[in-house]
């Protein structure tokens, strides 16, 4: 494959790292992240091999909903630092060849922020119309209600305005009316401000939410994104929009822009997700094989953005009610690991049960799968979650750099796991002097993804395996190709594997020493240990592995 366009189009195989500033290192001793610790960390992340950092909302807040209720988009939390401390970061990181993304969160504002406090002061207010109100709201739907534990309506009334305001999410968030064009001109300056101190993009919020719920209805929605995208692209041709577009497949195509693809760059795969946790759960490959196969194509230079765990609850919304009993069963069975009757509230390795084979073998699926990898903090050295912390803050803790925990000399802001998972049995330190680490194998994993362009780029074909265990599949482009196997069960499996066109090829293994050989008529027996993985370049007989990829262009 030619290595050119992986710069020109950097985050189709790029791997995104997402934090938050408030968890991640104390660089003040106030027990809060800030960025003077982040900055301190960066080699850190660049060794680790991430590409690109995502950064959880920094910015001013009364945080009732951890920093996704904003009071002023233009500065920073001055728990967290400063805009100086900022801009420093942000060198330090290019410096080290990372990207730096944000999260864009302007479906709503704070109910504190000076935009809404001027728009409920009355009904002729200049600003009354950036949010969207309403006498008589329609009746609620339940599946509109995201929060149903704490809310019960998307309307909330106004006493001193004496009308009914709408807030997608909990009442303190009114929604921000994109329908007026004064809000879409400020939602740009908002883009344009961060970009000038060097931003590579955004992870937009609640998409779906920030287009549809506005008054009046925008004739057409989707031309909003495609009108930001643009903006986007005449300020820096290469900045992303990285979309929460928690939709089914038929639906989201439309967000990448049909087609064209000048709306949302990556979409994150919600339903990839969820499938793959469902076939985890069975020891099955079908539920994830189904959806790569159902799966739209985005448009060219488009992407999905693969994800385990994020820092929301792990939502199996888009399952049945039967297959998320499964997933509950299987990896969260009692009722406090649940959260909203649709999602779980824990890490990945305590849903694996601490099983060090099955949490390796799940990231290298992962890693593998046809998509941008996102992780979020911690995932690389396996920590687990606090039950004791409310809702989804279960997973928002503070990240483990040393056995006695590394991220603040005083109390931290957030309680630290104990038990199994605690930093003295989890933790970054130990993790760099064990070469059979959990960090060792993320290590190893991006190098490989990096490495193999053609996962990201290339055509995915899911293969038959014959085994109901396992999930394989491979990657081809430009003549390059990457066969990947994973067991999802717990019994050793020797496969099969018909791979069209590769007869008499070498596939060289990418992850542990070995080799073996395609036959004269295309078939290639492989061992897969319990819970095994494996990822093998095909290389003509000719042509050393090496150079099977990245060939001169
Ligand atoms: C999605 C974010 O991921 C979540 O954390 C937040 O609570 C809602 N959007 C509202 O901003």
């Amino acid at each position: 494959m030619r290595l050119t366009y992986t710069s020109d189009v950097w985050h189709k195989n790029a791997v995104v790292y997402c934090l938050d500033v408030e968890t991640f290192k104390d660089g003040n001793g106030d027990g809060v992240g800030d960025f003077r610790g982040l900055t301190q960390q960066i080699d850190y992340l660049a060794g680790l091999g991430v590409t690109c950092l995502w950064l959880m909302p920094f910015f001013p807040t009364p945080g009732k909903d951890d920093g996704y209720d904003i009071t002023d988009f233009y500065s920073i939390d001055p728990l967290l630092g400063t805009l100086g401390d900022f801009v420093e970061f942000m060198r330090t990181a290019h410096d080290r060849g990372l990207r730096v993304i944000a999260d864009l969160v302007v479906n709503h504002t704070s109910d504190q922020h000076p935009w809404f406090v001027e728009a409920r002061s009355g009904r002729d207010s200049p600003r009354r119309d950036w949010y969207v109100w309403s006498d008589e709201p329609e009746p609620d739907n339940k599946d509109q209600i995201i929060f149903p534990d704490k809310e019960t309506s998307v309307w909330e009334y106004d006493k001193g305005s004496e009308q009914y305001y709408l807030h997608s999410f909990y009442r303190h968030q009114p929604d921000l009316n994109v329908g007026n064009p004064e809000v879409r001109d400020e939602i740009a300056r908002i883009l344009g401000f961060w970009m000038e101190l060097g931003l590579s993009g955004f992870r937009v919020d609640a998409v779906p939410f920030l287009i549809e719920n506005v008054n009046p209805q925008l004739a057409e929605p989707h031309e909003f994104l495609a009108d930001l995208r643009a903006f986007m692209t005449r300020r820096n041709g290469g900045a992303i929009l990285l979309g929460e577009v928690n939709v089914p497949y038929p639906d989201l195509v439309r967000y990448f822009g049909d087609g064209l693809g000048d709306q949302i760059t990556m979409c994150f795969d919600f339903i990839g997700m969820q499938r793959a946790w469902l076939s985890m759960a069975r020891g099955e490959a079908a539920p994830l094989a189904e959806a790569l196969r159902e799966r739209p194509k985005p448009p060219k230079d488009c992407q999905w953005a693969m994800f385990l765990r994020n820092h929301d609850e792990l939502t199996l919304d888009k399952l049945t009610e039967d297959e998320r009993q499964e997933v509950f069963a299987a990896f969260g069975p009692s009722e406090d690991m649940q959260i909203y009757g649709r999602g779980l509230r824990r890490r990945l390795p305590t849903m694996l049960g601490g099983d060090l084979r099955r949490v390796k073998m799940a990231y290298s699926l992962l890693f593998s799968l046809p998509g941008t990898p996102v992780i979020f903090y911690g995932e690389e050295i396996g920590m687990g979650e606090n039950l004791e912390e409310e809702g989804r803050m279960a997973v928002r803790v503070p990240m483990q750099w040393s056995p006695d925990g590394g991220f603040s000399q005083a109390e931290p802001v957030r309680e630290i796991p104990g038990g199994a998972f605690a930093p003295d049995r989890v933790n970054v330190a130990d993790q760099k002097r064990d070469t059979d680490s959990l960090l060792r194998w993320f290590q190893l994993l991006i190098e490989r993804y990096r490495e193999c362009p053609e996962l990201a780029w290339g055509e995915c074909t899911v293969l038959d395996t014959g085994h109901p265990a396992v999930f394989a599949h491979r990657c081809d482009a430009d003549g390059a190709t990457v066969v990947v196997a994973h067991n999802l069960g717990e019994t050793a499996q020797d496969v099969e594997l018909r791979l069209d066109g590769l007869d008499r090829y070498e596939l060289t293994d990418l992850l542990v020493d070995g080799t073996l050989k395609v036959s004269d008529d295309g078939l290639a027996r492989l061992e897969l240990g319990p819970h095994g993985c494996r990822w093998l370049r095909a290389s003509p007989p000719e042509i050393p592995p090496e150079d099977a990829s990245v060939k001169a262009h």
